[in-house]
């Protein structure tokens, strides 16, 4: 028996099971201690009632022989999901047709499995700093790995003309909002890439998983909003951030038809059939509520839920702000991301857990071009968010 060696290269823990590993052996060591989790982006909200309800009325339905269901169609989704999420796009403008559309367990394991559509030798462009799993996904597969550079000096939002010379890219990863520094393309933005990779024969893999954070009307929540896109990107997406589903687990992947390679071959054609063979569908329960998320009702609820987060975001911000700490994100991000003082992220990871019992996520996790940062989540509960503010300002 041989390994796959690229395992080898990674470093030993996925970044937020290597902070939960030090959390959970300081709470050991300080079984007193009142922590305040701001690291992992997991949700703290319930979930919407009209979710809860559709998810209740969907088990009695398994219950009764008339409505139960086994498989869903092929694994791709059910077809009452796909067209609910088509028309959550139709209502912001943006055409995408149901079959474009494959529902899945969530947007980190479509940014993992979608690999094995593209080629070993692939050479993928990836921001840093940037969501730790786009690194270890490719590392993991032994594909090639550039980084484009975001930092102050571009406000954290890396443009083409920033890709290093000698790097042509054959898959591009943006998240928009970004995780971890909140920043967000403007169309332009995004036009610029979409320009790019149309030019180079790239695919965009456009991480949408915080869209429903976007406030400001002018900035995109898709890909699609862009001219150009449907013959260069791919959009992956989750119900964990809108919808609360990061215990639910439900996400999609959209392709366009018009996505090909050099060839002519069909990128959604080679997705499906990933899909259809590696991968049984997720639940109907879950489909039901998924569905519950994009109706009326649930979009408000959800955008209540997304309401409470944002404005933990403006608390913190506050308490940094009353600090002078510079900060970024916040407005159109459930991410806050702040200058450390003295440039070590991970000794400063320490001291926020061992001084204040803060939990925050280091920068340098994210890639070398987040050391001297930190991020802290706005999805805590509001009275953990408020004594994590009074905490920080507290000498
Ligand atoms: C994060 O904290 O970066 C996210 O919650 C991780 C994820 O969504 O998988």
């Amino acid at each position: 028996m041989r390994i796959n060696r690229h395992f080898l290269e990674l470093k030993d823990s996925y970044l937020f099971r290597r902070i939960a590993q030090e959390v959970a052996a300081y709470k050991s060591a300080n079984p007193t201690a009142d922590l305040v989790r701001l690291g992992i982006g997991d949700v703290t909200q319930p979930l919407a009632p009209a979710v809860v309800d559709a998810m209740a009325q969907a088990s009695r339905e398994l219950g009764v022989r008339e409505t139960f269901r086994g498989y869903d169609d092929g694994g791709v989704g059910y077809d009452f999901l796909r067209s609910a999420i088509a028309r959550y796009y139709a209502a912001r403008g943006v055409a995408v047709s149901d079959d474009e559309i494959i529902v899945s367990d969530g947007a980190k394991s479509d940014l993992g499995n979608i690999l094995d559509i593209f080629a070993d030798d692939s050479l993928a462009l990836i921001p840093d700093p940037v969501y730790p799993a786009y690194v270890d996904t490719n590392v993991m597969s032994g594909r090639r790995v550039a980084y484009v550079e975001g930092s102050e000096r571009n406000d954290f939002l890396p443009a083409p003309q920033d890709v290093p010379d000698g790097v042509t890219p054959d898959v591009i990863y943006i998240c928009s909002p970004n995780n971890p520094t909140g920043a967000v393309y403007t169309r332009d933005g995004l036009k610029a890439w979409v320009d790019y990779a149309n030019a180079v024969g790239a695919v965009i893999l456009f991480d949408a998983a915080y869209e429903a954070f976007v406030q400001d009307e002018t900035l995109p929540r898709s890909i699609f909003e862009i001219d150009g896109a449907r013959t260069c990107a791919i959009e992956i997406c989750t119900l964990s951030k809108i919808g609360g589903f990061t215990g639910v687990r439900c996400g999609y992947t959209i392709v366009p038809r018009e996505l090909t390679d050099a060839d002519g071959n069909a990128l959604l054609a080679l997705w499906r059939r990933r899909q259809t063979t590696k991968f049984n569908g997720v639940s109907y329960v879950t489909q039901r509520g998924a569905e519950a998320v994009f109706s009326d009702d649930g979009l408000a609820q959800c955008r209540a839920n997304i309401s409470y987060y944002l404005e933990n975001a403006r608390i913190i911000g506050g308490a940094l702000q009353s600090l002078a700490i510079p900060y970024r994100g916040g407005t159109n991000s459930p991410y806050i991301w702040f200058t450390v003082p003295n440039g070590d992220s991970w000794a400063y990871f320490d001291r926020l857990l061992r001084e204040k019992h803060i939990v925050g996520t280091p920068g340098a996790g994210f890639g070398q071009r987040g050391e001297g940062y930190m991020r802290l989540t706005a999805f805590g509960q509001r009275d953990k968010v408020e004594e994590a503010a009074k905490r920080l300002t507290d000498n």
